[in-house]
This record gives structure tokens, sequence and C-alpha cells, in this order.
């Protein structure tokens, strides 16, 4: 008991030392006070108006005068609670409605969803797989899809970020009559790069093995109205799984998985987050519903967010910035390391621009990085502002000559 104690306090005070030295140098930036969003172009954190680049608004629809219209709509029809477990209690219309929207949008059978995008995964994972599957992830996969297999106690097999001949070796290593699954994020959370689906589908079908993929980053991103990695490619119906967020482009919370009805109707019966956990509220529900309505009814937005990436991209490695392999909003500014990465940040802050630093271990050491977005809310010329400034901090730490 006491070495027990000993060792859980060892992992506080550890965290302890790590923030309270970050705060006492003017470098500690997470969890900062933000009082408005401005339709995701702007924020004001601590009282300041800031250019915002840590946004996953990527559509810019928070506040959209529709999605808050829907909601309050349907807390003047369901009020704000849960209602319960849906199984037993809670099921409302606003749901079925939801997964309705979702299924068609993903051109899926049906569709469930879930109180957050990282229960998703952990539920949907461990409740498709068992001990004697096989779980096959990219290196760089989301923390709730290793957290979903690790999880289900399936054999849980990784390979090299995006790298088809490390993933066909990893399903060679799968016995012949073991269920394997092979699971990616469509657009990595914090590279930015997209997934190669149609050499990762090509081989699925060759070892048969069943392909999730996580839509965090690609739904309102990919493809030319918005409906994620499947019309990017033009693959129709290629994925197995279509999992997704209702907490980034859609301005939400929630998460949801769309697929054959069959798969779906297991899973409303045998995954523990739905049956053991509450549903979404309806005004978040009723909010996610519309948004997915606006993806297809404002194409612009996706052209819009599609011209800024491109120019936020370009415009930062002409300036000398390494933006490794990314070709979507998502777009990491290689810092090196975690006091790099700090300090450009801070520069950032004080010029009013509103960017983020990501370091170890949520990346590995040396790739420490400032995680920028762009959104389709942002104009062109805001745009070149904040790279003006990223560049002076940049220049300022020696990132860049
Ligand atoms: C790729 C990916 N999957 C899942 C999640 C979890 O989603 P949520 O924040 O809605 O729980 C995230 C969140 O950052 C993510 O980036």
């Amino acid at each position: 008991m006491q070495q027990a104690d000993n060792a859980i306090m060892r992992r506080v005070m550890a965290m302890k030392n790590r923030v309270d030295g970050l705060r006492r140098d003017g470098l500690y930036f997470y969890n900062q006070s933000v009082s408005e969003l401005r339709g995701g172009a702007c924020v004001v954190v601590n009282g300041r108006e800031m250019g915002m680049y840590a946004s996953y608004s990527y559509l810019g629809l928070v506040g959209h005068p529709r999605i808050n219209q829907a909601a309050k709509a349907a807390i003047d029809n369901f009020g704000t609670g849960t209602h319960g477990v849906r199984t037993l209690a809670g099921s409302l219309t606003i749901h079925r409605e939801l997964e309705e929207t979702i299924s068609s949008f993903k051109h899926a059978e049906a569709a469930i969803t879930y109180s957050s995008g990282y229960v998703t995964n952990l539920t949907v994972v461990s409740t498709l797989m068992s001990r004697e599957d096989y779980v096959i992830s990219d290196k760089l996969n989301h923390a709730s899809i290793v957290d979903g297999c690790l999880m289900s106690g399936a054999k849980f097999l990784r390979f090299k970020h995006n790298d088809m001949e490390a993933l066909e070796e990893r399903l060679k290593q799968v016995p012949s009559d073991a269920a394997r699954l092979v699971i990616a994020d469509a657009v990595f959370s914090m590279d930015g790069d997209v997934i190669d689906l149609p050499r990762i589908a090509e081989l699925c079908q060759k070892y048969q093995a069943w392909l999730m993929i996580d839509e965090a980053h690609s739904v309102g991103v990919l493809g030319k109205t918005g409906r994620g990695i499947e019309e990017y490619f033009g693959l129709e119906g290629v994925v197995d799984i279509k999992m997704g967020t209702l907490s980034k482009t859609i301005p939400s919370v929630g998460g949801y998985v769309a697929g054959k009805k069959d798969v779906i109707d297991y899973l409303r019966h045998a995954s523990r987050a739905y049956i053991f956990s509450a549903a979404l509220p309806p005004a978040q529900a009723a909010a996610a519903n519309e948004a997915f309505k606006i993806i297809l009814d404002e194409p612009w937005r996706i052209e819009k967010l599609n011209a800024n990436a491109h120019q936020f991209i370009n415009g930062l490695k002409q300036r000398g910035f390494d933006t490794m392999l990314t070709t979507t909003a998502i777009v990491p500014v290689l810092c090196v390391s975690d006091e790099n990465a700090f300090m450009v940040t801070r520069l950032c802050q004080l010029e009013d621009t509103f960017v983020l630093p990501v370091v170890s271990p949520a990346v590995p050491v040396g790739l420490a990085r400032l995680r920028a977005t762009v959104t389709s809310a942002h104009e062109p010329d805001e745009i070149e502002c904040a790279m003006n400034v990223i560049e002076k901090a940049g220049k300022k730490v020696g990132l860049i000559s």
C-alpha cells in the first residue's frame, strides 16, 4: 500500500513539477480562459481578441444561426437532460433523426451515436473485437483508437505510419482463421496527412480484413461535398466502419459510427457505452443534425477551406518552415524541441495569434511543433498576418533565418 502510494505520488509530483516550471517561465499555454468564440476565426482569450489558429471548427460552423436555432428548439421540445440510457428510457426522436442524417451523409445503411468520439472508439473496437482476434493499427492513430484496441484484449499489431508494405507484413502475421480489423485515421490529427485509402482498402480485401477509418478530421474537410475520405478518393463503400466525431467540423459533442445495418444493430445491443451510459443531450443532437445539412447546403465553405489550407501551408513553407507531410487544414509547424515550441507559442500569442504547442509525449521527442489549423472562417489577409507573426517568432527563436 505504502509503495503504491509512493508510485502514485511520484507520478503526480512529476507532472506538478513540469507544469509549475512552465508556469514559472511563462510557458504554460494550456487550458486558457476563452470567453468568446467569434465564428471560429477569432477568439477572446484572457480578455484579448486573437486570431484563432488552433480551432477544429474547420468549416467555421460555430455559432451558425441555423445550428443555434435547432439547439434552442430542441431544448424547448425536450428540455436539457439526457433522459437516461437510451435503451431503457431515453431514445428521443432527435436521436433517430440524427442517426438517419449521418447514415445518409456517409452513404451507409445505418449509424449509431455515442456521447463522445473518444468513447466511440473505445466501445466500438472493444465490442467488435475479442481475445482471439487481431487489430492492426497505424502507429500515429489517435489515442482513443489505441485505448480501444488495448481494451478489446485482441492481439494488437501496429504498422509504420501510412506504410502499406509494413501493413502487409502485419497482415501476413495473422493466422488465416483469425478475425482481423485494420484501423487508421483518415487525416492524422497531429500531422495533417491523409491515409493511403486505395492501398489500405486493397490490402484489406486481399487479406479479408475489416477496415475502420476515424474521420474526426476529414468530415467537412475531404471530398467535394465534405463527406470524407471515400468521396476524396472516389472509393465509395470500401470502409466497413466509418467512425467520426460531432465535436470538430460538427459544432456539438459526441461520436458515431456508420456502416451495415446488422453491424450497427449489434453495436446498439452489445456496446457498453450505448447500454450503460446516457444519451447525447437533445440540444447537442439537434445541433449536430443541422450541421450535417449545412455542410451539404453551403459547399462554398469546403472550397474556401481548401483555398485557405493551401495558402497557409505554402506560405509557411515559403517562409522556410517545415510543415511535415500535411495537405489539409491541420498544419504542423516543426519546432524540433519542446522549448522552441513553447517559445514560438509565447511570441505568437503576445502578438494576438492564438496557436498552441504539441510536445512530447504527445509527439516523439525532437518533433515538437505548433499544431496550427485554418478554417473556412479565415480571410486570406488574416492568414497572411498570422503567417507574418509566426515568421517573426520563428526567426527570433532561430528556427528559420
Ligand atoms: C482522430 C481523433 N479521433 C477521436 C477523437 C476523439 O473525439 P472527441 O474529442 O469527440 O471525443 C479525436 C479528438 O481529438 C481525434 O482527433
